[in-house]
């Protein structure tokens, strides 16, 4: 029995219609519904799902219009084991990804999203990633059976009715196929938070299309967000790169807006790894001693940055979201006052704790937990239990969704569909050891080797250990489309189109917030101190900031920054930005070992700097 498509008149696409109608034959969900983005479907979903005891409603007064969610105890990160970029040619995927071949992977899929979607809707989520209409913007559609899914694209995208005026009848879009892959037999009732034991991300960069299955989880079910905005994002802006042109940048990188006392606004992405704390840095407050000088910072955006040249050849960037999918744990009044304010209402919660209040809590929110709380299980939680058997309210991955708009330092340049200029680039790990507080790049080649050799210890956003030191090229590892090695080559031949057509790059920067004491206590109080970080980089780019060259670039020394009512001491300032000689040689050796393992295709300039690194390193 064929289902009805029952296509809206303002879905005016007769191919989007026709492979809604293919992947509907294929899933055979109960009912198709085409999301308009309103407030009423957003309203109506929430209480159904409140009705099937997917969310919780949170007390109005204490959190008006928001929910929690808890996900199934193995559907609480991205799968990195479990994504695959299925590219005609292995080579295209290159050694950082997994990889099967596309024929082997479109037969599995077709057995796993046969009748996948049985007593469950299919829900057709039209999506900009970008400003409606951007010349940066691109659109997708997700098919998807969650409705989870529905209200979290709502808010992290600009979402509804709207696209499809900029689709037209012709246009194009990235097919995104989501299911959760728990069909219904008839009669059946659902577990609170489908999902599958089998899962699978899988990207197909030549044809532009994403599947995923298996999983509801945010960065494996919201497929504008890491699917799109990343790995297909990355091929294309690779992809448009011809000799006259040198293509575009899709970036795992906040971009914010910071306003200097004498009167100038810049714009600075930002690269730091999952959970490294961007959301905090897209919405520092200036700590007392600089605000009173004027120094004002503003978000443009918290996660990905795409990144195109403009017709002066200045980098101009937007952000495609249009909210934040960000890590709950950790965040309170003082490391992110701005992010508490945001999450004030109008917001979904997922895998945090809910207070006896009706309210949420989660792990370093308050100084005093709660006297008891319901963890991100379900079960009775206590500080005792905290104490006595290491029990955690929240998981460590637990996440909030809210739409930018709620951020009261929202820049209001965020939505400009011309994107903002770059004028700095800041790549950032978490290393308790070896590298600096601050290093300026002598040049874009020097900043290129330094953001693909970054190294960082893993955290909770992805399944897996935790701790470990791993390379992440440009925070890009579990993102980038296609073959680093050629990733690579993609910056620096950007650069050098840039700079021959007589621009003005942008100045590159390595920072790490995350060195450690001899007692594994942080040295950098880092969040608000970060912004005089900042201002000796937007220093160095007016010329006006003094630094000292060393190994691998130039760095503040101690009277370079401004310590404007911050007591920290030169003792503790060395401590940060030591080069220990031999800490950086076993350092060189794990950069080798990346640019053995992309040997195919690496470009051979960065081996020719690591070489002068080396040299100036001595033996
Ligand atoms: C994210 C991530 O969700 O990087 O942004 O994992
Ligand atoms: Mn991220």
């Amino acid at each position: 029995m064929s289902i009805s498509l029952n296509a809206p008149e303002y879905v005016r696409h007769e191919g989007l219609k026709k492979w809604v109608a293919e992947i509907a034959a294929k899933t055979r969900p109960a009912k198709i519904v085409w999301c308009d983005g309103s407030q009423e479907e957003y309203d109506r979903l929430c209480a159904e799902m409140v009705q099937a005891g997917m969310l919780q409603k949170l007390n109005p007064a204490k959190r008006p219009n928001s929910y929690l969610a808890r996900s199934s105890p193995d559907d609480v990160a991205r799968v990195e084991d479990r994504t695959f970029i299925c590219s005609e040619k292995e080579a295209d995927a290159g050694p950082t990804n997994n990889w099967i071949a596309p024929a082997e992977m479109r037969a599995k899929l077709d057995e796993l999203f046969d009748g996948a979607m049985q007593g469950r809707t299919l829900y057709v989520i039209p999506f900009s990633m970008g400003p409606l209409g951007s010349p940066i913007a691109q659109i997708g559609v997700e098919l998807s059976d969650s409705p989870y899914v529905v209200v979290n694209m709502r808010m992290m995208t600009r979402m509804g009715k709207k696209v499809y005026d900029v689709l037209g009848s012709e246009g194009e879009f990235v097919p995104c196929i989501h299911t959760v892959g728990a069909p219904l037999a008839a009669g059946q009732a659902d577990v609170v938070w489908p999902c599958n034991s089998t899962k699978y991300i899988v990207h197909f960069p030549e044809t532009r299309e994403i599947w995923s299955y298996g999983s509801g989880y945010g960065g494996n079910a919201l497929l504008g967000k890491k699917c799109f905005a990343l790995r297909i994002a990355s091929t294309m802006g690779r992809s448009e790169a011809d000799g006259k042109s040198p293509g575009w940048l899709a970036e795992h990188m906040l971009i914010l807006g910071v306003e200097a006392p004498w009167g100038k606004k810049y714009h600075v992405a930002a690269a730091f790894p999952s959970a490294c704390g961007k959301t905090n840095f897209a919405m520092l407050i200036p700590p007392a001693g600089l605000a009173q000088q004027g120094w004002k910072i503003t978000t443009i955006g918290d996660d990905i940055a795409w990144i195109k040249p403009d017709a002066k050849g200045n980098l101009r960037a937007i952000n495609p979201e249009a909210g934040y999918f960000g890590v709950a744990p950790g965040t309170n009044k003082s490391s992110n006052y701005n992010c508490m304010a945001t999450l004030r209402q109008d917001t979904i919660f997922t895998n945090v704790a809910l207070t006896d209040e009706g309210d949420v809590w989660w792990e370093g929110m308050t100084k005093e937990p709660p006297a008891h709380a319901i963890d991100w299980q379900g079960r009775d939680w206590t500080p005792e239990l905290a104490k006595e058997k290491g029990v955690k309210a929240a998981h460590p991955n637990a996440r909030f969704t809210v739409s930018a708009t709620m951020n009261p330092v929202l820049d209001p340049e965020w939505d400009n569909p011309e994107g903002v200029v770059i004028d700095a680039f800041i790549f950032g790990g978490r290393r308790s050891t070896t590298v600096p507080l601050v290093t300026e790049a002598r040049d874009w080649a020097e900043g290129v080797y330094m953001a693909a050799t970054m190294g960082s210890e893993t955290t909770a956003a992805a399944m897996g250990q935790q701790g470990v030191v791993r390379r992440d090229p440009f925070a890009m590892l579990p993102f980038c489309g296609y073959n680093m090695a050629e990733y690579f080559s993609h910056w620096l031949e950007l650069g050098q189109h840039l700079e021959a057509s007589g621009a003005k790059l942008p100045k590159i920067f390595c920072v790490n917030w995350f060195r450690t004491d001899e007692n594994g206590k942080f040295v950098w109080p880092g969040f608000s101190e970060n912004t005089r970080v900042l201002k000796w980089m937007l220093g160095r780019i007016e010329g006006e900031a003094a630094g000292r060259e060393h190994v691998f670039g130039i760095t503040p020394s101690y009277d370079d920054l401004d310590w404007a009512g911050m007591d920290f001491s030169l003792e503790k300032f060395l401590t940060i930005t030591s080069i220990d000689a031999d800490a950086w040689r076993k350092e060189f050796e794990l950069h080798s070992e990346l640019f053995d393992k992309l040997a195919a295709g690496l470009p051979q300039r960065l081996l020719a700097i690591k070489a002068e690194f080396e040299a100036r390193l001595g033996n």
